[in-house]
């Protein structure tokens, strides 16, 4: 967005007063919704939280309620859309179907909601002049080869391969086009892979950990050989409120915290902290059309915002997560059988 006529250098610098976040139940968005609560008392946050399967009421328990509303809708239903962005000062877009597996087995609820929700959200933001965040994946790039020396930037080429990575770069297309035709006041965060409390069990580190909890053998898709790149949730919510605050409208923020790992690193080191054996985990069958490698380089959020990682030891940072899922077993249990349930009808 760097080229873009109606984008200026403008820095929007007041933390805002009151900051609607969509998604704010699932595990990205909760984690936000507690630091800036925690950190940041001149703000109020209404939650815009439709509740799927992902998202849970109890992610925001403890919060304190004169600070935090929870609004439980849809970000495609335009109306309830309008009426929270209307009487907020700025919004941050979490609200999405955000596993891989899932969009693969259905895409439907995955387009519906990454797409048209984030249209919706868009026309709300142009009527009401409401500055918008929108936090999106580095998924958006494709993948990279194993030997590739290259990182993505914020000026790779898009290059989605799998319906969730299209849906989310079709919505970055649409804030883009609304910067630059209609002046909307956005930014986007693509991030890569988070880790930490609050992460739904369907994903690779918590069923991972769950599955050694619950007496279960882990899974690994494949060769075991993609590369992800690991960054810890307090991480990027930090990186998010940084730009949100002084981020330059209508730029693009690449967020990651140089962590790349192998999943069967990522595996055998899970299975070494919990004092298992390394091998004692199942290969399963592959994921269709599964990204090899992500790698991306966040220069740009580091040099022009002083954002840095604080959570560089991911052994320590793992360490702390599966404490977290040892100390709330009643958050996981439902979810997991559920889960589990669907993996299994996937040979998964
Ligand atoms: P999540 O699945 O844990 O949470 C998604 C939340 O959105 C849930 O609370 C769910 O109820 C809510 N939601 C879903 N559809 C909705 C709708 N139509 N209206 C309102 N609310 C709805 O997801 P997450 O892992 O916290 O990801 C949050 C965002 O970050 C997503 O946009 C995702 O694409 C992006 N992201 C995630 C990662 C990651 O590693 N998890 C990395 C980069 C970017
Ligand atoms: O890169 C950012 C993306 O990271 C986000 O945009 C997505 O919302 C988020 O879900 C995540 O996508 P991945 O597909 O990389 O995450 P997932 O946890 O599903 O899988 C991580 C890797 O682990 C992937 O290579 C598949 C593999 N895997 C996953 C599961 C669930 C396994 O080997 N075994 C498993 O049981």
């Amino acid at each position: 967005m760097q080229d873009n006529a109606t984008a200026t250098a403008d820095r929007p610098s007041a933390a805002p007063r009151h900051l609607l976040v969509t998604g704010g139940c699932g595990f990205i968005g909760s984690n936000f919704v507690r630091l800036v609560v925690l950190e940041h008392p001149d703000t109020r946050v209404t939650v815009l939280d439709k509740l799927t399967y992902a998202g849970n009421p109890y992610n925001l328990a403890g919060l304190p309620t004169d600070r935090v509303e929870l609004v439980v809708g849809d970000i495609c239903d335009q109306q309830v859309v309008d009426r929270l962005v209307e009487r907020s000062d700025a919004v941050v877009n979490f609200a999405a179907e955000s596993h891989n597996d899932n969009a693969i087995a259905d895409p439907q609820p995955c387009m519906r909601t990454n797409v048209q929700g984030t249209f919706c959200l868009l026309e709300a933001c142009r009527r009401h002049d409401v500055r918008f965040h929108h936090i999106s994946t580095d998924e958006v790039f494709g993948d990279l080869a194993l030997d590739d020396p290259a990182r993505f930037t914020e000026a790779s080429p898009y290059c989605p391969l799998s319906p969730y990575a299209s849906s989310k770069a079709s919505a970055d297309m649409l804030v883009r086009a609304w910067v630059r035709t209609y002046g909307v006041r956005a930014t986007i965060s693509n991030c890569s892979n988070n880790y930490g409390p609050y992460q739904h069990v369907e994903k690779f580190i918590p069923r991972a950990v769950t599955s050694v909890l619950a007496g279960v053998r882990p899974k690994l898709y494949g060769d075991g050989r993609n590369v992800r790149d690991w960054i810890h949730v307090d991480d990027h919510c930090r990186a998010i409120w940084v730009i949100l605050t002084h981020g330059r409208l209508g730029e693009t923020y690449l967020v990651g915290a140089d962590g790349e790992r192998s999943n069967i690193e990522v595996l055998h080191t899970i299975l070494r902290l919990m004092g298992r054996d390394e091998d004692a985990f199942d290969w399963v069958r592959d994921r269709p059309g599964h990204d090899r490698r992500y790698a991306l380089d966040a220069g740009k959020l580091r040099r022009e915002l002083g954002w840095k990682p604080k959570h560089t030891d991911f052994a320590e940072g793992l360490s702390q997560t599966i404490a977290w899922y040892r100390e709330h077993e009643a958050w996981w249990r439902l979810a997991k059988v559920a889960t589990e349930a669907t993996y299994a009808k996937r040979g998964q």
